[in-house]
């Protein structure tokens, strides 16, 4: 099955068909061989701090439990009781003591995942082995603090997953841990999502408070497709204008502002002059870390994934992140930033949550049936030289889509 105009090379990925967001058999076939198959981010190492620590997830609709062990190992397992099915616990996170314990039956694992208790053992008679009834383990792997898990044993290893990649986000990901979380769910399919984190040409225009307070923003940067299946998008913006960002606040609010009313302004020289990027990691993870230099601010961020709930429903889950060493002050500034522009409320997702929405709405229309990421027509990954407007790094993200669904 191919998604994709005939094009070959380069240009493969340029135009997509729009049965890619509204198609039960494509979504049916997503959670089978490009959801089952690549590698899920899952928590920080900073979740698993000491054995019994716990953290789920949910892969391609597969309950999914993270666990450290006595021996210090960090492990993945269905979330799932091998006598009966019962998930062994509904809790995000938490702390495990000694065993899992299912509910139903009480049947218990040990935090290696190894059976270890049953009640009225005897009744199963003498060939009962519960070496063969442990949990069912999956793919787990680190890259510095981020933890990965994957549900078939077939994908390559994480690092080489993650490819050109791994040099622009290891920086990032180290000596950080969680200081907020936020999930929250809209109508549209989870693509729509991902796309808008390799989407330079937007920001300008869909978020109004970007066009305010960084006019030029775009025009210094790039936005390079990464092989495999990735990208950095990255700027480097002027000096806010506070004046007009301000102007316009009042204008479409009604609300007279001070200069420093806003979270935005509290820490301003983060703005601009350094670079600050977005990775994207195929299939549904963003990175979107703080300013690259200017030691204030480098090591906060969020961690966003979207995961499909049907065609056209999707849940997004953020992690506001800091450096470990951030004193209480600095946190809570960082939470509030980053907050106020990314959380489910916030300026720049309310914006991308409209435009998912109605991407969704029109793809269910039969007027036009592809979707266009033609722009940047040199060749190459859209190097320095191309206009960070560009979509080379959406193209690359059609292409390694379709190789998977391709794949039997
Ligand atoms: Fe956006």
């Amino acid at each position: 099955m191919t998604m994709l105009d005939p094009t070959v090379g380069e240009r493969r990925g340029a135009r997509v068909s729009r049965d890619v967001y509204t198609s039960d058999e494509i979504y049916r076939l997503e959670k089978e061989r490009v959801f089952g198959r690549t590698w899920h981010f899952a928590c920080l190492t900073s979740d698993l701090k000491k054995p019994g620590d716990f953290f789920t997830v949910t892969v391609a609709d597969q309950p999914l439990i993270l666990l450290r062990g006595n021996d210090d190992v960090i492990r993945a397992f269905f979330n799932v009781c091998t006598h009966r099915a019962a998930i062994l616990t509904g809790q995000k996170c938490g702390n495990y003591g000694r065993v899992l314990k299912c509910m139903y039956h009480a049947w218990a694992f040990n935090l290696e995942g190894e059976l270890v208790g049953v009640p009225y053992e005897e009744g199963y008679g003498p060939d009962f082995d519960r070496g063969e009834l442990g949990l069912v383990s999956v793919s787990v792997d680190t890259f510095f603090d981020l933890v990965f898990v994957a549900i078939n044993p077939r994908v390559p290893s994480l690092v080489d997953y993650l490819g050109e990649i791994v040099d622009h986000l290891g920086p990032y990901v180290q000596g950080i841990e969680a200081i907020g979380r936020n999930s929250w769910t809209y109508e549209g399919n989870w693509k729509l999502w991902h796309e808008n984190f390799r989407d330079n040409y937007h920001p300008e225009f869909a978020h109004r408070n970007i066009h305010d307070i960084i006019p030029h923003y775009a025009d210094r940067g790039g936005n390079w497709a990464l092989e495999p299946a990735h990208s950095v998008l990255q700027w480097v913006a002027e000096a806010p204008n506070a004046k007009a960002y301000i102007r316009s606040l009042r204008r479409y609010s009604g609300v007279e502002f001070a200069e420093n009313d806003t979270p935005s302004f509290s820490n301003p020289e983060g703005f601009h002059e350094a670079p600050q990027e977005v990775l994207a990691v195929f299939p549904n993870l963003d990175v979107q870390p703080g300013p690259k230099t200017r030691g204030r601010g480098m090591k906060a961020g969020y961690i966003q994934t979207v995961t499909p709930l049907s065609p056209s429903r999707s849940r997004v889950d953020m992690v506001v992140y800091s450096a470990v060493d951030d004193d209480p002050e600095t946190r809570a500034r960082n939470l509030e930033n980053l907050a106020d522009s990314q959380g489910s409320w916030g300026k720049i997702s309310g914006d991308d949550t409209e435009a998912a929405h109605r991407c969704q709405m029109g793809a269910q229309g039969t007027g036009t049936r592809e979707s266009i990421f033609t722009r940047g027509v040199a060749p190459g990954n859209g190097g320095q030289d191309a206009d960070p407007r560009d979509e080379y790094s959406l193209r690359i993200f059609y292409r390694a889509y379709d190789d998977y669904l391709s794949a039997e």
